[in-house]
């Protein structure tokens, strides 16, 4: 038998006997590595009278194949015994442990809803402090000292003067300060009143603003966007009336009613938004905190509105009083999972 042949059969047989994954790399080593004793043969070959090459380089190389091919296999044996004891102590039928999954607020639900909409109509995201000045949030939108909403009974004042924002138009004069026209921003966030609290009045609320400033916007354009943006969130069948109103710093303005099958509590018109077309006096307090005259109401015309979300929640949900949104009450929550 020729020494290569012995080799082959003396690790086929070490191999046969090896116990783990480690006995047998030490085998590899011993066997095929760089200076592993079948290896070698490689080198002494060259060595070797050229008549006997051929006969050797057979020999050596079913010598490497058959054991590397002898390794590999029992490398995979030991393997899945392995998987398979582990797979033994585990107990399938045992009851897992349930891993408690959050879900967005109602409120957040239909804000996202409400963004995502008028992002497609191309509305960017503006926004502005809860904790605002006098001027952004009365002032700056053409509302009079003795307006009754400057009233301490109607607003929360800060003792330095500052205040937290009634509405959220406040975040109009701030985008309009900070870029001129054309602008078409809408700015999510919450507005604060000192109201009686009970079932429909909080003293934390929330409003989506949306202001559009540009040539030749008119009446028509508010009502077109306030449509669309009702249908997309209602159903095609929703209808919107736009009522006469007063608002300081739009002229003219209107209310908005919405009546949809989509409302829980049947069909019936829900008051939902203010609006109107941005006030000229609006511009001009602008154009004077700019110092320039990029809002000149004689080239510029803009309609802004604002709609209260926690109302539109409660008609959409058929949710009964605006405190349930504030109390963290886990069988009120799960409900919009
Ligand atoms: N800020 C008004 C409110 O809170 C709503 C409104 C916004 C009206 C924009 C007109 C234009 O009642």
């Amino acid at each position: 038998m020729h020494p290569l042949e012995q080799l082959r059969d003396d690790a086929l047989r070490e191999i046969e006997n090896a116990q783990d994954e480690k006995g047998l790399e030490m085998l590899r080593v011993k066997y095929l590595g760089k200076n592993g004793s079948i290896s070698v043969w490689g080198e002494r070959m060259k060595t070797l009278p050229k008549e006997q090459r051929p006969l050797v380089g057979r020999l050596l190389n079913e010598a490497r194949g058959a054991v590397g091919a002898a390794l590999q296999k029992r490398v995979e044996l030991f393997r899945a015994q392995k998987e398979t004891e582990k797979l033994a102590r585990l107990d399938v039928s045992l009851p897992g442990t349930p891993r408690e999954t959050g879900s967005l607020h109602p409120l957040t639900q239909i804000l996202d809803r409400s963004i995502a909409i008028f992002r497609r109509m191309g509305f960017a995201l503006a926004d502005g402090p809860d904790i605002e000045d006098e001027w952004h949030c009365f002032d700056a939108l053409n509302t009079p000292p003795d307006h009754p909403a400057r009233n301490e009974q109607d607003t929360f004042y800060l003792r330095d003067g500052r205040l937290l924002r009634t509405h959220t138009s406040t975040v109009q004069i701030r985008a309009m300060e900070s870029a001129p026209p054309p602008i078409r921003v809408i700015a999510p966030g919450a507005a604060y009143r000192r109201d009686e609290i009970d079932a429909t009045h909080s003293a934390q609320f929330h409003q989506i603003e949306g202001l559009c400033v540009d040539a030749d916007v008119s009446v028509a354009d508010l009502k077109g966007a306030l449509e669309f943006f009702f249908r997309e969130l209602l159903g095609p069948e929703t209808a919107v009336r736009f009522r006469p109103h007063y608002f300081p710093f739009t002229e003219p303005s209107f209310e908005i009613d919405v009546r949809s099958k989509a409302l829980k509590g049947g069909e019936r018109w829900v008051e939902i938004a203010g609006s109107g077309m941005v006030h000229p006096a609006v511009f001009e307090e602008v154009n004077k905190a700019r110092g320039d005259q990029a809002y000149d109401p004689e080239k510029w015309t803009g309609y802004a509105f604002g709609l209260g979300m926690d109302r539109l929640a409660m008609i959409l949900f058929d949710i009964p009083d605006i405190r349930l949104f504030a109390q963290n009450d886990l069988r009120f929550l799960k409900q919009f999972a």
